[in-house]
């Protein structure tokens, strides 16, 4: 097969592909909701604080009754979750206790490129990394994982993943809930063998199954925190929930039954300029959205199921709240959360295409940008730093594109302007033959970076792309 760029090369649409547990499976709404454990830094200084993660093979209780070997930041799956504050560097010593070399990426973080997660910056068995973020950037969701190359997909299924979010000033300054009522939730498929453990095709190492996960590896049970279809209790009060799908190639459309209003008040790059209110938030993988749901609109007693309308039957359920009592609650919804510049287009110093389609690839097919597979040597594109570029990038079948180091604002789908003011984002979903216009101002540091389809198998298998501020 041949370069023949705007169209797919692929005969058919590769769609993700389910893999079916055989454990016996929890019914829905059994198990109590997690929160990661909040990591405490080992060291803190007049300027940084300093937190080490050890990587580790572990067993965690995930199906009731069996034992699930992970590998876990800190041995847990999602990993601790760190809690930083804008402006103010964070070190994390990443220590490989693991038997396979592993590379730390933070989602959304803007990050010198030394720290920032390259797939060949390995950290092998044995060693360990210091990651330096200065964070100096907004409050926002992010959420750090596994990042090598090639082997992407495997490491995170396998558990290498947590939260990371950022906190500033102006977020504090705002009447959001707070507390035991800003809760994250990670959400993402796996599936559970008899043993309760939970294989991976080898893509990697086993090119002829590559095939058969082209469109990426589905789960047949929904985790939040790392718990099958989990309940929580509570208050008749507001909650902020950090949706994070950290699904490998799964969407989802989260919505309330019976029904209710999901408040969206930030994105992947923190607050909106104004809250959203929505009947329902879709995330494609790496996304994220900051909500609010109103408890109170609900009685004592009531149950309240978050569902996924991308799915079906087991996989269409996410987590249930089950509605308390009264109780006090100080909270409120600004109409104004912040102020975001909006790009301008006719600042731009130039307009770059990037197409995202499937193509061949090693003699069997992968997924490729602009007709090439990733290559660690090739720069696709050298933006100046300082400078403002639009992307435009086109989809055969859904792609999930992220950039590192550049948040960017989305100025068209097909062509269409979205309604309402900008967004920072980090991600962006690319449906099927669909074209997305992306602005972004390079800025921060020099050296190279990436963008990739966050379908973590699509990233496996190539769709990657090199850019270098220069
Ligand atoms: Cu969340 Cu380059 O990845
Ligand atoms: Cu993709």
């Amino acid at each position: 097969v041949s370069g023949a760029s705007g169209c797919s090369l692929l005969t058919g649409t590769p769609q993700p592909r389910l893999l079916p547990s055989t454990a016996p499976l929890p019914a829905p709404f059994t198990v109590p909701l997690p929160l990661p454990e909040v990591a405490r830094p080992y060291r803190t200084d007049g300027t940084a604080d300093h937190y080490e993660l050890v990587q580790r093979a572990a067993e965690v209780e995930i199906l009731p009754g069996l034992r699930t070997p992970v590998w876990g930041y800190g041995g847990s799956f999602p990993g601790p979750t760190i809690e930083a504050r804008s402006g103010r560097e964070t070190v994390v010593r990443v220590s490989n206790g693991l038997g396979v070399p592993t590379v730390t990426h933070l989602h959304g973080g803007r990050t010198p490129p030394e720290s920032d997660g390259y797939p060949t910056d390995l950290v092998r068995p044995g060693a360990r990394k210091d990651y330096t973020f200065p964070l100096d950037q907004r409050a926002a969701t992010l959420w750090y994982h596994d990042h090598r190359m090639d082997y992407t997909g495997q490491q995170v299924w396998r558990g290498l993943a947590g939260f990371f979010l950022v906190r500033d000033d102006e977020e504090d300054a705002l009447p959001l809930p707070e507390g035991e009522r800003d809760v994250p939730l990670m959400v993402c498929d796996r599936s559970f063998a008899e043993d309760g453990s939970m294989p991976y095709p080898g893509l990697a190492d086993r090119p002829g199954v590559r095939e058969a996960y082209m469109g990426g590896v589905l789960g047949d049970v929904i985790l939040v925190n790392g718990a099958p279809w989990p309940e929580l209790r509570v208050e008749r009060a507001r909650y902020r929930f950090r949706l994070l799908n950290g699904s490998n190639a799964r969407p989802y459309e989260f919505a309330l039954a019976p029904g209710g209003t999901i408040v969206q008040i930030g994105g992947d790059g923190g607050l909106l300029a104004a809250p959203r209110r929505l009947r329902r938030v879709r995330l494609a993988p790496g996304e994220r959205a900051d909500v609010v749901v109103d408890f109170s609109a609900y009685r004592a007693g009531d149950l309240v199921e978050l569902r996924n309308l991308a799915g079906e039957g087991p996989q269409g359920r996410v987590m249930r709240f089950a509605v308390g009592g009264d109780a006090r609650d100080d909270s409120a919804i600004p109409e104004t959360l912040s102020r975001i510049e909006r790009l301008d287009p006719a600042k731009a110093a130039v307009t770059r295409d990037f197409a995202f389609t499937g193509g061949s690839l090693h003699g069997g097919t992968g997924w490729l940008v602009n007709d090439r597979p990733f290559d660690t040597r090739r720069v696709e594109a050298r933006p100046r730093l300082g400078d403002t570029e639009i992307w435009r990038l086109t989809s055969d079948v859904a792609h999930p594109v992220h950039l590192h180091l550049a948040h960017f604002q989305v100025l068209s789908v097909n062509g269409e302007r979205p309604a309402g003011p900008p967004e920072w984002k980090d991600t962006v979903e690319l449906r099927e033959v669909q074209t997305v216009e992306i602005i972004t101002r390079f800025t921060g540091y020099r050296g190279r970076y990436v963008m990739h389809c966050h379908n973590l198998e699509h990233e496996d298998m190539a769709m990657m792309a090199n850019f270098e501020v220069v």
